[in-house]
């Protein structure tokens, strides 16, 4: 197929060099040409502007840094959209993506959106994790070439902002968790215990976390909050004691003690009865109700 990939910085040279390697016919463009060299010598065709790049390729890559400069290049590619596909894996607010949709299909072009999860060395395996977003008719059409760049490769949403997304609610509980396990190692580095030597042993504890995902999920997809066990009253003398260990051993209590308050709050809302997910009203009220 003949594929053009706009963008060679970390992750668009690796994209492109994945498709090169499945056979494909890739013309590349980058602001910086020297980027292209090593694709050229593995045989790629360099093009001299986004817009003859769009113009050599049925299905076109754009991975750049930031979704106002992919909107400024699909822009620049006008004339040469009809007919194409582009498919944008920049990320950025989904809003970029509903307006380089509207650009993109304004000029003719189908569009689809994606989202790597991935870091650039894992493009192309089979793990790698890359949400799409778009007309499901276009996906289909192109699935067997985008399952190139990573084998889990799943249409998420018929919208196209939907993948960009999905990867910023990874994002907010990755650092969410790492913000967690990183004050915990605080503590656990406090009392003198070795952070592996704790993974280690608490290792089936640490292990059941994922499972609260789907359960919370549930509840909140329904409303339901009401639980029988758990409920968040039980959270409170356990955040207590934390906020209490933590300043005894003269480590960060601003953590901890944000989390106390939240559940405090909502128990002084008459809430001390349902599951800890009841938290996502707290956090789904606009900053201006706060
Ligand atoms: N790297 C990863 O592991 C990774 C993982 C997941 C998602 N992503 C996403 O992939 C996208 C690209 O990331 P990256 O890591 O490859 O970034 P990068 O290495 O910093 O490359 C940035 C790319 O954007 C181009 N660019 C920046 N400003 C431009 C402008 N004004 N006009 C034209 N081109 C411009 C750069 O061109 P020049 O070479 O001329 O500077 C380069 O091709 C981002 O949306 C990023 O969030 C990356």
């Amino acid at each position: 197929m003949r594929i053009s990939a706009i963008g060679l910085g970390e992750m668009g040279a690796t994209l492109a060099a994945a498709l090169l390697a499945a056979g494909h016919e890739v013309t590349v463009w980058n602001r910086s040409a020297d980027k292209a060299e090593p694709l050229v010598a593995a045989g790629a065709r360099l093009a001299e502007s986004p817009e003859a790049a769009v113009r050599a390729a049925e299905l076109v890559l754009i991975n750049v840094q930031g979704g106002a400069v992919a909107a400024d290049l699909l822009r620049a590619a006008g004339a040469a959209l009809p007919g194409r596909t582009v498919v944008n894996l920049t990320d950025g607010p989904s809003e970029q993506a509903t307006a380089a949709w509207e650009l993109a299909t304004a000029h003719g072009a189908d569009y689809l959106h994606g989202q790597i999860m991935t870091i650039a060395p894992a493009i192309g395996s089979p793990d790698a994790v890359i949400f799409y977003g778009g007309s499901r008719q276009v996906f289909d059409r192109h699935e067997a070439v985008l399952r190139v760049l990573g084998g889990r490769t799943t249409h998420v949403s018929e919208d196209p902002s939907v993948p960009l997304v999905y990867g910023m609610a990874f994002h907010d509980i990755m650092w969410g968790l790492l913000n967690g396990f990183l004050h915990a190692a605080a503590l656990l580095r406090a009392a003198g215990i070795p952070i592996g030597r704790y993974t280690e042993q608490a290792e089936a504890s640490l292990a059941a976390l994922p499972s609260l995902f789907p359960m919370f999920g549930g509840e909140i997809d329904r409303g339901e909050y009401a639980t029988p066990f758990g409920a968040l009253l039980h959270h409170l003398p356990s955040l207590d004691d934390l906020v209490t260990e933590s300043h005894t051993r003269g480590i960060d209590v601003v953590l901890p003690a944000y989390t106390r308050q939240l559940v405090a709050d909502a128990l002084a809302a008459g809430h001390g009865n349902d599951s800890y997910s009841r938290l996502v009203e707290h956090f789904g009220r606009r900053a201006s109700d706060a």
